[in-house]
């Protein structure tokens, strides 16, 4: 059976596409290190100079549960704000969004599970709770701030398992009629493939008109950039991706990080797609993290060089060509 959706042709009309580099907030809350302060805001003001359309800056969350980002205002205080770039925090609850409207930030990111398991571990509350809380939350925002809604384990569990589309579509309907400016569908854990993908989101956002529909994956399993793949057959622009490929749920047993900024970038550029991202800049950034978190990082494009890169051949190379050569061969 064929994979459903429109041929890379269509693909290729240099449609624009949206990246929300999301390393200060999904990167940064699983590692062990505090990044200083100082750092987060002058990487925050870097990466707002490569063209990426929206950063997520930071969460108000609890200090005790997400430690790495107890700074959370101070860094969104100070940041230097770029015309035409979205600043966004996370908010698990009312606290959280207080907190964010009080740093007067652009878009508040809420959170809920689409599998009572992980919201439960996750945010402490049960699926029911979540929605009664972050209804109240979307009516206190109106007029301050937008609110996107990211469904986390929309592809999948870590400890339940599948999730049914129809919880996953149901919860986003439910959140449009709440009024939510935005919908991300997270795959916490990299569980999603590229068929469900084009399965889940085929048509979701003609049936979610007028709301930001984004995907969110994490390449735990080596899926994350054909899943991207599967959400641009089916036409959906907005991608979350992280610097340098960090990040993680704490709360969620294997999370590894997001798909990779820089690796994503270079994918769509080398596709013929527009992402408005300079992706030199966005490299500089990115070769800056293993420092920042004091370990290797996953990104290949930081390794291995954009496709353009060019080598010397190997040794050996210049007797085989004269061989080549002397046989008439070349
Ligand atoms: N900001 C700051 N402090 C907060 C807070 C917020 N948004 N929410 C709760 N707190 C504080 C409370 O004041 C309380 O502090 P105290 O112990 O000094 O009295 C403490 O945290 C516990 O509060 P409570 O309401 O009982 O929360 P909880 O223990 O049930 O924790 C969460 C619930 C959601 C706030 C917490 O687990 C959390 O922040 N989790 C992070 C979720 C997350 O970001 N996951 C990754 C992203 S997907
Ligand atoms: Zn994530």
């Amino acid at each position: 059976m064929a994979l459903k959706g429109p041929s890379f042709g269509a693909l290729m009309n240099k449609r624009r596409i949206f990246v929300n580099d999301v390393a200060m907030r999904d990167g940064l809350q699983i590692e062990s290190v505090f990044v200083p302060t100082e750092d987060k805001i002058r990487m925050v003001n870097a990466l707002s100079q490569t063209g990426l359309s929206k950063i997520e800056v930071t969460s108000f969350t609890s200090p005790k549960a997400i430690p790495a980002l107890r700074d959370a205002e101070q860094v969104m205080m100070e940041i230097v704000r770029v015309p035409g770039v979205r600043y966004v925090a996370l908010a698990p609850n009312m606290r959280g969004a207080e907190r964010a409207m009080e740093c007067k930030v652009d878009e508040i990111n809420l959170v809920m599970s689409t599998s009572e398991t992980h919201n439960l571990a996750n945010t402490r509350m049960t699926l029911r709770q979540s929605r009664s809380v972050l209804t109240d939350i979307i009516r206190e925002a109106r007029g301050t701030a937008a609110v996107n809604i990211s469904l986390s384990t929309a592809f999948g569990c870590p400890m339940e398992g599948a999730v049914d589309p129809q919880t996953v579509i149901a919860l986003g309907d439910w959140f449009v009629e709440q009024g939510v400016d935005g919908i991300t569908l997270c795959d916490t854990t990299g569980m999603a493939n590229p068929r469900q993908v084009s399965d889940l989101t085929e048509g979701l956002d003609l049936r979610w008109k007028g709301v930001e529909l984004t995907l969110h994956f994490h390449n735990t399993r080596g899926m994350g950039l054909a899943n991207v793949i599967a959400g641009l057959g089916v036409g959906i622009q907005n991608y979350d991706a992280s610097l340098a490929g960090l990040g993680g749920c704490p709360y969620a047993p294997s999370a590894t990080g997001n798909i990779c900024t820089e690796d994503l970038v270079h994918m769509l550029q080398e596709m013929g797609m527009d992402t408005g991202v300079d992706l030199d800049k966005l490299l500089a950034c990115a070769a800056e993290m293993p420092r920042m978190v004091d370990h290797e990082v996953p990104g290949a494009i930081l390794r291995a060089g954009k496709s353009d890169a060019r080598f010397p051949p190997p040794d050996g190379f210049e007797d085989i060509r004269a061989r080549a050569l002397a046989r008439g061969d070349l």
